[in-house]
């Protein structure tokens, strides 16, 4: 058993707190991580706000680059002293889905079985089954993918996430290709890593949409060709304007709010493709003249992870980082430590970074 930090959600809405948590010895299919960098993503704020879930206390963070400290009895895939990434969507590899080939979309993904607990005992639920804004953590031996321990924590841990999901947003789940146009909607660290990886794939025309000129400078310095703030302007008219009155090949909504959707909707070219990668709050609902969803042709998709295969996509795109052609550090605003994750919070309200990293 391990006393640690950790930083838990106590209920919907209360600011967060470092608590010392309790970490159990990896048991069997187990892996303990020594966390050395989080970023925190927004999905750390669904979870405190009751957006994802009502089972607090949270133990939250789940973007994250750490060592192997101890493996369960039965663990051969990852062995101590590993560097590696923490992935929260472990493959199962024999789901319906796993057995006909498609493992990135394994429907029977899986965490650690035992549980972390406050010092009372009181059982936390780790963000997407990883909880790493925690000094260790612990999670599923097929959480942990093993990476070039050349790259620093800080740019590796980014890919468990947020820039994961945006890259794959483009490159897997649209299948951006190369001289194709595209349009992204929300330029956070999600939105800045879809423009990224349609820069990677070979697009021709990035148009990236915000309400805020920062986040749109930072879109530029990420590959974005063409901005549109939609506080001043109509972004479908925009874009159709850039776009010889056609729209564009692929709408990537990094947002997740109906508003968005449909402007994704609208500002796609026929037989275009529509990838939701922003998460929608469950309450939400979207209205579409349904003779359009037929008439417009092409493809609605949505973007679990950005459809990534961790042992695929995290090595290719740490060997990418390494050899300069992916700007992982760029995404990087702040280092900051446990104690900072609320500030962390109020700074991505205000759209004042992209990626606050706790580096542990
Ligand atoms: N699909 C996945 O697997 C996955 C993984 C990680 C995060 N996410 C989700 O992706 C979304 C973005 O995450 P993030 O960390 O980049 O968040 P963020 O808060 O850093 O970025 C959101 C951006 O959207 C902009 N925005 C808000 N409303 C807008 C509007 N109406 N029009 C245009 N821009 C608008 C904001 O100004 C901000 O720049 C969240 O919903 C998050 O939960 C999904
Ligand atoms: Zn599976
Ligand atoms: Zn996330």
């Amino acid at each position: 058993m391990h006393r640690v930090r950790g930083v838990v959600a106590r209920s919907k809405g209360a600011p967060v707190s470092v608590e010392t948590i309790l970490v159990p010895d990896p048991g069997p299919g187990e892996a303990l991580v020594r966390v050395q960098a989080c970023g925190v993503c927004h999905t750390d704020l669904h979870y405190r706000e009751g957006g994802i879930g009502e089972e607090f206390p949270y133990l939250l963070g789940h973007e994250a680059a750490g060592i192997v400290e101890a493996v369960g009895p039965d663990v051969s895939d990852v062995a101590v002293g590993d560097f590696v990434i923490l992935n929260w969507r472990a493959v199962c590899g024999h789901c319906r889905s796993c057995r006909r080939g498609r493992p990135w979309y394994c429907f029977s993904t899986f965490n650690a079985t035992q549980k972390m607990t406050l010092e009372d005992g009181t059982p936390l639920s780790p963000a997407l089954g990883i909880g790493a804004f925690a000094e260790k953590t612990l999670v599923a031996a097929g959480q942990c993918t093993k990476i070039d321990p050349k790259a620093p924590p800080t740019a590796a841990g980014l890919l468990g996430c947020g820039v994961m999901a945006g890259i794959g947003a483009a490159i897997n789940t649209a299948e951006v290709g190369r001289g194709d146009t595209v349009a992204v909607f929300g330029c956070g660290g999600v939105g800045d890593a879809a423009i990224a990886g349609a820069r990677l794939a070979g697009a021709k025309t990035i148009i990236a949409v915000d309400l805020d000129e920062r986040k749109l400078d930072w879109a530029r310095s990420f590959g974005a060709t063409h901005t549109v703030n939609a506080r001043n302007a109509d972004p479908v008219q925009v874009i159709k304007e850039i776009t010889d009155g056609n729209g564009v090949d692929v709408a990537i909504d990094a947002v997740g709010v109906p508003e968005t959707y449909r402007q994704a909707f609208e500002a796609r070219d026929l037989a275009g493709t529509v990838v939701l990668v922003g998460v929608p709050r469950p309450d939400m609902e979207i209205t579409l003249p349904f003779i359009e969803v037929f008439g417009r042709g092409g493809a609605l998709k949505s973007s679990w992870y950005g459809d990534c295969l961790p042992s695929r996509d995290f090595p290719m795109l740490i060997e990418l980082y390494l050899q300069g052609r992916l700007d992982l550090d760029r995404f990087v605003s702040e280092t900051i430590k446990l104690d900072d994750v609320e500030a962390a919070f109020h700074k991505m309200e205000k759209g004042d970074v992209l990626r606050s990293v706790v580096v542990l």
